[in-house]
């Protein structure tokens, strides 16, 4: 029988437990901490609290739903990083006492990774497409935005990302300054809907090769709300869907011309996209109108597993299983990408 793999995730607002065996999904439970809408943004100390309160729980209730219990486990998957320090910490540590008092191992898993394998979660009664390797995937979130070549489970190589903002963060930080609720990603994407996209014209980023910028677009939005010093509520209050539909169709171009420049150099026309600006409606209609149009095999990731999710963490963690790459209790988490191997 394939292992039962217990995932945990908690890098940032969201604290999830999932349990697979091997890449079957049998349950995947999300706490959401509503906290942080009241104060614009994640904090992180309300953040790694809310972890501290929600992680047994979680995890009782995703074994429960799994059918299974605590002695059935094989392994524990964990998000090691990137993230909040505070938040990873949680998990990490749940991790290693799990790994301990079960005498199984642990395996450590990039955030980012997960994202990206959220592709090949399979469930026992559903049939998910996956794409074959080696694919391309534009990983989009609050944190990331990125073109990755994907040759293998484990083997990944970022060929582009963004020098300053993730496209998340533009979607956000515009949302914040017109006065929508935090996180402003899809509240944007559901008034774009009743705004015309050609309406306002923003900055377009010029960067080398497949990577992205979004701090100008940022700049020329805000640009756009301000009467003379200030910002101006009447101009926003009257606008806002067109506000909303130009920034969201902005951003979608510029994800998009690199996304097909790099499939064009790679040759290659298994095309995915992931995270949670995945979730974007425009963004995934923009995805899948290239693909018909340039004979692509696109994948969209089901809505509930664009954002924070254990059940990918724990994919993951199954592949780095099946490759004994096991971590060690001395195993720290890491806030940046770059810290991770
Ligand atoms: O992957 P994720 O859950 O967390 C990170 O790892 O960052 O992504 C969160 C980001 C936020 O910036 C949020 O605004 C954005 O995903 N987002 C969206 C939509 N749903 C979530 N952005 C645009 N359109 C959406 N429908
Ligand atoms: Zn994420």
């Amino acid at each position: 029988m394939k292992p039962l793999i217990l995932g945990i995730e908690s890098s940032c607002d969201d604290t999830s437990a999932a349990v697979l065996r091997g890449g079957v999904m049998l349950s995947n439970v999300i706490a959401s901490q509503a906290i942080h809408a009241r104060y614009g943004g994640v904090v992180p100390e309300l953040a790694s609290r809310a972890h501290l309160q929600n992680i047994i729980p979680v995890v009782d209730a995703a074994l429960k739903d799994a059918g299974t219990t605590v002695a059935d486990v094989d392994a524990v998957a964990f998000t090691r990083g990137p993230g909040l320090l505070g938040s990873l910490l949680v998990g990490l540590s749940f991790a290693k006492g799990f790994s301990l008092a079960r005498n199984i191992p642990m395996v450590e898993v990039n955030h980012l990774q997960g994202h990206i394998l959220s592709h090949f979660i399979d469930r026992p009664d559903v049939d998910t497409p996956h794409p074959s390797f080696p694919f391309l995937c534009l990983l989009v979130s609050g944190g990331h935005s990125q073109i990755v070549l994907v040759r293998d489970y484990l083997d990944m190589e970022t060929v582009g990302e963004t020098i300053d903002d993730a496209a998340g963060e533009a979607f956000d930080k515009c949302a914040k300054v017109m006065g929508l609720p935090y996180p402003g990603g899809p509240v944007v994407d559901r008034l774009a809907s009743e705004g015309d996209p050609a309406r306002f014209r923003l900055a377009r980023p010029s960067v080398e090769g497949y990577n992205y910028s979004f701090s100008g677009l940022k700049t020329s939005f805000l640009y756009l709300l301000r009467d003379s010093l200030t910002l101006d509520p009447d101009f926003i209050e009257h606008n806002r869907a067109d506000l909303c539909a130009s920034l969201q169709n902005t951003v979608i171009e510029i994800l998009l011309d690199k996304l097909v420049r790099a499939a064009e150099a790679y040759r290659i026309r298994d095309i995915a996209i992931a995270g949670g600006v995945s979730a974007n409606s425009g963004l995934r209609r923009a995805v899948a109108l290239q693909g018909e149009r340039r004979g692509w095999r696109t994948f969209l990731p089901e809505l509930k597993f664009t954002t924070d999710n254990a059940a990918m963490i724990a994919l993951a963690g199954y592949h780095l299983y099946r490759a004994g790459r096991f971590s060690s209790l001395d195993v720290t988490p890491a806030a940046r990408a770059g810290e991770l191997s």
